[in-house]
């Protein structure tokens, strides 16, 4: 190319630059080391003196030139670069998002235990909480389930590397609490638990449940039953019906289990309660006094109750879901509908 056409051909894209990163580079491919102009310079070598002479000096003219109309253009349109390139970065960041945002949810369980917690903290009731990782103490030898004993069999426990195990009910916060705290005491649970064994429709590895307790100088079960008729009635927003059947546990005597009415058939069998009329809601009983003992607290003196619902099974009834797993399933088609 000649230097003539060359010199045009970076005016132009002086002239056109539209911002001083487009300047720099057309600095950079006439004027640079590789530039175009010394390109030009480095073939004179072949050229005779003459030639060489002329062509050399007009070439250092426009070399001059050129960067003396770059030097000008970035002075005199610094300002408008500066204003171009504002407006078209700038962001309005009061513009409503294009993808619209979704609200998370509160998973159902919690909102279960939410709504128990409510029900309970009306009637008196404090919540209290404890750690998954329990000791045997806790989790059995306090609550009158000695080493070796098969009742130890009604609970398949993960045991730990570090001796501990992960707890397989919420009932040692009972005994953590009633170590720390003087009766009288009402106090519920809700909390994470923990069963070595295999997973199905009804049954997970982990799960969650709610524990409650009340000790004072003259707590019967006509105070237990009440108060549990109380929490069913609000918690199901509807008059339920209870019945206690006798059954064992080794850290309450007389021990039973509670059934409720069937909320889906209203009693006459249906899928939901196998045909019973009645759905087994928890376990419960008056505190053993081996239990009240074993924290230090004078069995002649002080009596109580105590109860252990499975906020699963509480969520399973409430919004009619048949398999526990969901839960857990992180699946957001189940999630989203709460
Ligand atoms: N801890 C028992 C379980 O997980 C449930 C239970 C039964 C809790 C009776 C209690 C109770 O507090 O009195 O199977």
């Amino acid at each position: 190319m000649d230097l003539n056409s060359l010199k045009k051909k970076a005016q132009k894209e002086i002239e056109n630059a539209k911002d001083l990163k487009q300047l720099d580079e057309a600095y950079k491919k006439y004027l640079g080391k590789k530039g175009e102009l010394n390109k030009i310079l480095k073939t004179l070598k072949d050229l005779p003196i003459e030639e060489r002479k002329r062509i050399g000096k007009e070439a250092n003219k426009i070399k001059k030139e050129l960067k003396e109309r770059i030097k000008e253009t970035k002075k005199t349109k610094k300002e408008k670069f500066q204003k171009e390139r504002e407006e078209k970065e700038w962001i309005d960041i009061s513009a409503p998002g294009k993808i619209p945002a979704t609200k998370g949810h509160i998973h159902p369980i919690t909102q279960i235990g939410n709504k128990a917690e409510e029900v309970f903290r009306g009637l008196g009731f404090s919540l209290i909480q404890g750690p998954e990782m329990e000791d045997e103490w806790h989790n059995f030898d306090a609550l009158n389930i000695p080493k070796n004993h098969p009742a130890r069999d009604m609970w398949d426990t993960f045991y730990l590397e570090n001796g501990k195990l992960l707890r397989t009910h919420t009932s040692p916060v009972q005994i953590r609490y009633m170590e720390s705290n003087n009766p009288p005491l009402r106090i519920i649970v809700p909390g994470r638990v923990f069963r070595y064994e295999a997973t199905d429709a009804s049954h997970e590895f982990n799960f969650y449940q709610l524990e409650g307790l009340m000790v004072d100088k003259k707590v019967t079960a006509a105070n237990f039953r009440a108060i549990i008729e109380e929490f069913l009635d609000s918690f199901f927003e509807k008059d339920t019906k209870i019945r206690l059947r006798p059954s064992y546990f080794p850290f309450t005597e007389p021990s039973f289990e509670v059934d409720m009415r069937c909320i889906n058939c209203g009693g006459k069998g249906c899928s939901v309660c196998s045909q019973t009329g009645w759905l087994e809601l928890m376990g419960a009983g008056m505190v053993h006094p081996e239990v009240l003992k074993s924290v230090g607290y004078k069995p002649d003196k002080w009596q109580g109750f105590a109860f252990g619902i499975g906020l699963d099974r509480l969520a399973m009834l409430k919004y009619n879901i048949n398999d526990i797993r969901l839960f857990y399933s992180s699946d957001l088609r189940f999630l989203s509908q709460f």
